[in-house]
């Protein structure tokens, strides 16, 4: 399958928030989740008031310019922290790729273009993630490391400098 990697443009905002509700952990047996749900103050905030400062990027299929899966960061800070807060200089990355697309690469080529394209931004960034999600291993893989365990929900860090 062959596709390129874009960063977001204007226009893009839909599929954000549906790559949003993608991106959220269903355990396996569990009930999907409401799509409302990214709507609430703690998930919507990953999407809301998109910038075009704001670092993003989308693979999307050449053959039919369907978008299969997004990866992007945010800022966030000590008054309004995401679940993968550090600190004010470091951005929290959020990933999903569309069901239909997933173990084909796709994830691994967004996190490493996205990686390639902020190494001189950021010191370094994080992510939040749940102990039993199968994205835990591709994170290890790219060299995210544990900084915090809550319960099951684990803070990962990557340096980049
Ligand atoms: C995580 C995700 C973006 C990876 O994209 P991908 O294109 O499938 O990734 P790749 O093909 O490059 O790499 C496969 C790796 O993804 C992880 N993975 C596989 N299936 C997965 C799933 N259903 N959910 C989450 N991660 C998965 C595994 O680490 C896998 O590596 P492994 O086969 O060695 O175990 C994608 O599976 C996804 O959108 N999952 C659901 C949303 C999610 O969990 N987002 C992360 C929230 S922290």
């Amino acid at each position: 399958m062959s596709y390129i990697i874009r960063p977001f443009k204007p226009g893009d905002e839909a599929f954000l928030w549906e790559m949003l509700y993608q991106a959220l952990y269903v355990p396996p047996g569990a009930n999907l989740l409401p799509r409302e749900i990214i709507y609430s103050p703690e998930l919507s905030k990953y999407v809301q008031d998109w910038q075009k400062e704001d670092v993003g990027f989308v693979a999307v299929l050449e053959s039919t310019q369907i978008q299969a899966g997004a990866v992007w960061i945010r800022l966030f800070n000590n008054n309004n922290q995401g679940y993968g807060y550090l600190n004010d200089e470091t951005p929290e990355l959020s990933i999903a790729v569309l069901p239909e697309y997933r173990q084909q690469g796709i994830g691994t080529q967004l996190i490493v273009h996205l990686l390639e394209n902020i190494k001189n931004l950021y010191p370094a960034i994080s992510l939040s993630v749940s102990l039993e999600n199968p994205a835990l291993r591709l994170y290890q893989r790219l060299g995210f490391e544990i900084v915090h365990q809550v319960d099951n929900s684990l803070t990962m860090k990557k340096e980049l400098k």
